[in-house]
C-alpha cells in the first residue's frame, strides 16, 4: 500500500471514543503497519463533531454521516452509532468503495444483517465487527489452549454474559427497550460477544433450545406514564455443536452486581479452562496430570508469551485493558486493508454470530428447537 489510510469515525460516546484510541495507537503499539490518518470525525449536531475532532486529534469535522461515507480521502469507516444505523451507514460506506469496521451487535434484524454481508461480498472491502474481548491474549490463549488438546477433546462449553443496567425497576424507559431502535434486549447487546468467544472456542452451532424473559414489562416515561419492554432483559440457551459437544449460555441485563461479568468455562476429557473477563489478563487451567495430592487449577497471567501482550508491555502480569483490545482489533482491520491477515469476524461471519442470538429469540418465542444447516451458524 502507498500512503496513508485514511480514516472516517461516525459517533463519539463511549465506543466512538476507544475507536479514536485505537486508530490512534495501534501503529504506535503493534509496530510495523501502514500509517493510517485520522480524517474526518462525525457527531451530531456538527459543533458536537467539531470539538471532539480536536479532542481525538481529527483533521476535519462533519454533522452530516453521509458526508463522511462519500468524502475521497476517507479509505475506511469505523460505525459507533447506535444500533438502528448500522445497515444504512454500512451499505452506503460499502457502496462508495470504502473499508468498514462496524460496532457489535449487526443491525437490528437477521435480514439487515444479511443484507450488510450481501453489500460486503459485492464491495470486495474489508469489513470487521467490533468484537473486542475474543482480541485478549487470554483468550486466545484459551483457543490456543483447546486447539492444541491440553484439555483433551472439549465437551462441554458454559458461558455468561452479565450487566445490571436494566435490573433497577425505577429506571425511566429508553430507547434500547424499542424493538424498531435497538433490535433484540440482551442477546444483542451482550450475549453476541459471548456467542463470538463461543464459536472460537467449540466451533459451528447445530441447533439450540432456549427460553427468555422480559422482567420489568414497562417502565416509567419521562414525562409521565409507561411505555412498554419490548426486548428480553434475560435469556438462556442449551446448544449442541457441530462436534457433538454440548453447551449452555445464559445473559441478562438486569443481573445485580454484575458489571461486566463475561465468562466461560471450556469443559475437556482431560481438564477444563475458565476465564472471567472481569479479571481478564487470566485464565484458570486444569490438567488431570501429575499426582492426585497436587491437582488444582493453574492460574495464568498473560505476559508476553502471549501474543500480542509484550506489544504494549515487556512485563508479564502488568496488565492489559479494555481500550487495548480495540488497538489489537485496530491493527487486525489494517492488516487487513493492506492484505496481510483477514481479521475475524468479517460481515459474512458476523451474520453467523446473528443467526445464533436471533435463532435464541425465536427459540424461546416458539418453544421448538432451532437447527442451523452446516456452515450457517
Ligand atoms: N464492542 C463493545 O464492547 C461495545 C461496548 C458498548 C457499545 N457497543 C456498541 O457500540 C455502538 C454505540 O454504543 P455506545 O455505547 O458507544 O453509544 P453512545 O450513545 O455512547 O455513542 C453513540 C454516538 O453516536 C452518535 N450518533 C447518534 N446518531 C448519530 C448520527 N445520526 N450521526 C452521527 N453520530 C450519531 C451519538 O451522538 C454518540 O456520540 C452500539 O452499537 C453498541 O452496541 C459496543
Amino acid at each position: 500500500m502507498t500512503g496513508a489510510i485514511g480514516v472516517g469515525l461516525i459517533g463519539t460516546g463511549f465506543m466512538g471514543k476507544s475507536h479514536a484510541i485505537a486508530w490512534a495507537n495501534a501503529g504506535r503499539v503493534m509496530g510495523d503497519l501502514p500509517p493510517v490518518q485520522l480524517e474526518l470525525l462525525c457527531d451530531t449536531p456538527s459543533d458536537k463533531a467539531q470539538a471532539m475532532a480536536r479532542q481525538f486529534g481529527f483533521a476535519r469535522a462533519t454533522g452530516d454521516w453521509r458526508a463522511l461515507v462519500t468524502d475521497p480521502a476517507v479509505d475506511v469507516v469505523s460505525i459507533t452509532t447506535p444500533n438502528g444505523l448500522h445497515r444504512e451507514i454500512a451499505v452506503a460506506a460499502l457502496q462508495a468503495g470504502k473499508h468498514v469496521w462496524c460496532e457489535k451487535p449487526m443491525a437490528l434484524t437477521l435480514a439487515d444483517a444479511e443484507a450488510m454481508a450481501d453489500a460486503a461480498r459485492k464491495a470486495g472491502r474489508a469489513t470487521l465487527l467490533g468484537y473486542n474481548y475474543i482480541r485478549n491474549p487470554a483468550v486466545q490463549h484459551a483457543v490456543w489452549l483447546v486447539k492444541a488438546g491440553r484439555i483433551g477433546r472439549p465437551v462441554h462449553f458454559r458461558g455468561w454474559v452479565d450487566e445490571d443496567y436494566q435490573a433497577d425497576p425505577t429506571l425511566e424507559w429508553t430507547w434500547r427497550a424499542r424493538k424498531a431502535d435497538a433490535g433484540l434486549g440482551a442477546l444483542g447487546d451482550l450475549g453476541c460477544h459471548l456467542v463470538s468467544m463461543m464459536l472460537l472456542l467449540m466451533g459451528p452451532v447445530d441447533s439450540l433450545i432456549a427460553d427468555a424473559q422480559i422482567i420489568h414489562q414497562t417502565r416509567p416515561l419521562p414525562g409521565g406514564g409507561r411505555a412498554a419492554v419490548e426486548n428480553e432483559d434475560t435469556a438462556t440457551a442449551i446448544l449442541r455443536f457441530a462436534s457433538g459437544a454440548q453447551g449452555s449460555l445464559c445473559t441478562s441485563r438486569s443481573a445485580w452486581g454484575r458489571k461486566n461479568r463475561l465468562d466461560f468455562e471450556v469443559h475437556g476429557t482431560k481438564g477444563m479452562i475458565a476465564f472471567a473477563q472481569e479479571r481478564m489478563n487470566e485464565l484458570k487451567l486444569y490438567v488431570n496430570e501429575g499426582e492426585a495430592s497436587e491437582a488444582g487449577f493453574r492460574t495464568l497471567l498473560t505476559g508476553p508469551a502471549h501474543p500480542p501482550f509484550g506489544a504494549f508491555t515487556p512485563a508479564p502480569g502488568h496488565q492489559i485493558g479494555f481500550n487495548d483490545l480495540k488497538v489489537i482489533e485496530a491493527a487486525g482491520l489494517i492488516q487487513t486493508i493492506a492484505g496481510d491477515a483477514t481479521a475475524w469476524p468479517d460481515f459474512s461471519e458476523g451474520v453467523k454470530i446473528e443467526r445464533i442470538i436471533h435463532g435464541i429469540a425465536e427459540a424461546a418465542a416458539t418453544g421448538v428447537r432451532k437447527t442451523f444447516s452446516a456452515g450457517e451458524a
